[in-house]
């Protein structure tokens, strides 16, 4: 089991308060998709759960690892190191380290022949599935996406998401996938949780939430979004 549980999580920077009161639960094995706009409070609330930004109340409780994946791929890998060095520090020791790199770099679908390489000769979705490589390296039971395809080109943002949605049901992964845009949430999350001024309004089954959204907020962003027949592009 390895629920990730928000527990009446604020967070307050100086007198603003960035996250206000939220609980919200991640199930063992499921994805919640969070999605909000802009300053809303998601990258705030994600980094309580690795403990990057500390709580004001309330606690955060995991009951395994968690690991984050960040929205650019270009600063969250060392430029000078190559991509399997990379994967490799993050590898738990007692490991074989070059079997496992090329394990994971399996798993994230590259060739584990291109370990040697820089980050520079990479795209920006490849670098972005080493650096899911790297998250996965520490073997974690819940993973925390935060915009980790907003930074991509639309044609390579499908073929990550795929890859994501395939990863977590192979690993039987908990994630909290967050992003301000509700084509992509809508694409991998079981549940979606809609984030506004720092409070969740709504918080239900994907399929509940898309076809019977019950706070105006989430009426907005449905509008907003692209429509159904204008799928994202997946291949
Ligand atoms: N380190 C910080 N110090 C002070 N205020 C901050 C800090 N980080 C975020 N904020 C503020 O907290 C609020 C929530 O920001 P946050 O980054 O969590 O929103 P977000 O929903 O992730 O937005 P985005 O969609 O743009 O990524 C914003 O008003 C932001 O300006
Ligand atoms: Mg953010």
């Amino acid at each position: 089991m390895s629920e990730l549980v928000f527990d009446h999580v604020t967070v307050r920077y100086g007198h603003h308060t960035a996250v206000d009161d939220v609980s919200l639960t991640v199930p063992s094995g499921q994805v919640v998709g969070l999605v909000g706009e802009s300053g809303s409070g998601k990258s705030t609330l994600a980094a309580t759960a690795v403990g990057l930004v500390p709580v004001t109340s309330g606690r955060v409780l995991a009951d395994g690892k968690v690991q984050m994946v960040f929205q650019d791929p270009y600063s969250s890998l060392d430029p000078r190191m190559s991509i399997g060095g990379s994967i490799s520090e993050a590898v738990p020791r007692g490991i074989d380290r070059r079997a496992e790199v090329a394990r994971l770099l399996e798993l994230v679908n590259l060739d584990p022949a291109r370990a040697k390489a820089l980050p520079l000769k990479l795209s920006g979705g490849q670098r972005q599935r080493v650096a899911l490589a790297r998250a996965l390296a520490a073997r974690p039971e819940v993973i925390v996406a935060d915009e980790i395809t907003s930074a991509l080109d639309v044609s390579v943002q499908g073929a990550v998401l795929n890859l994501v949605r395939d990863l977590q049901r192979q690993l039987g992964l908990s994630m909290l996938f967050i992003s301000h845009n509700l084509a992509v949430v809508r694409y991998v999350s079981d549940r979606i949780a809609v984030m506004k001024n720092g409070a969740i309004v709504e918080e239900g089954p994907a399929e509940r939430v898309l076809a019977d959204p019950r706070h105006p907020y989430t009426r907005e962003l449905l509008a907003a979004a692209p429509k159904r027949h204008t799928r994202l592009e997946v291949s």
